[in-house]
């Protein structure tokens, strides 16, 4: 089967095992990022069948199944998928990998990337973390874990552990200060940075007027 075929199939996996997923992982956000990442892919020279493959199974585990459980189990499951065609081993483990390092883990926790595709889809990630697509997605998730909008009397952690960060329930406005605002200096290519940039401003201008409203200045 060749790459473009692999591709595809790997693309109606995703859309079947995504679609109508109710906290912003769904096929759309996946979409969103292959889309992002490819385009990122090709000015940063990076291997585009490793990118593609990686942003589209990226979120495949059931989201519930990862938060506060074993991150692993979205690589194990795209291996599981992957092993069906004639990828060779070295991709293939470098997508699993890939998929394990993405993840943000915290704001007190460095990130650790092994290559320029993991940059990339990382990067493309992140993006739809920020902006409005970053403010929509924020709240969807904290709605579906039962989180608050926002608590005056609940202060923003900086969470030194992924176990710590996993078992956060802080609201959704602590969640732009404990991960969305830092994403912007998280970047890792040039042109995710440019883009971080823009979608950095938009969610300030959001929370300046947020606050107006909720003190009724506005
Ligand atoms: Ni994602």
């Amino acid at each position: 089967m060749d790459k473009e075929d692999i591709i595809k199939k790997t693309k109606k996996f995703a859309k079947d095992k995504l679609y109508g997923e109710g906290t912003g992982h769904d096929w759309w956000h996946t979409l969103r990022v292959w889309q992002m990442a490819k385009k990122i892919g090709k000015k940063e020279g990076a291997d585009l069948f490793v990118v593609e493959l990686s942003a589209l199974l990226h979120d495949i585990a059931d989201w519930k199944f990862q938060d506060g459980g074993d991150d692993s189990v979205g690589a194990m499951m795209a291996k599981e998928w992957l092993e069906k065609f004639n990828v060779d081993n070295n991709a293939l483990s470098h997508i699993c990998q890939i998929i394990i390092e993405i993840s943000f883990k915290g704001a007190g926790v460095q990130d650790k990337l092994n290559s320029i595709e993991a940059k990339v889809v990382q990067d493309a990630d992140r993006l739809d973390a920020m902006g409005a697509m970053g403010i929509s997605r924020c709240f969807a998730y904290g709605g579906s874990q039962g989180r608050q909008i926002y608590d005056p009397n609940t202060k923003p952690k900086m969470h030194k552990s992924f176990e710590e960060y996993k078992k956060s329930d802080s609201s959704s406005i602590n969640h732009f200060y404990e991960k969305l605002l830092i994403l912007k200096d998280r970047m890792n290519t040039k042109t995710g940075k440019l883009m971080a940039g823009e979608r950095h401003k938009f969610m300030e201008r959001y929370l300046d007027r947020f606050f107006r409203e909720w003190e009724g200045k506005v």
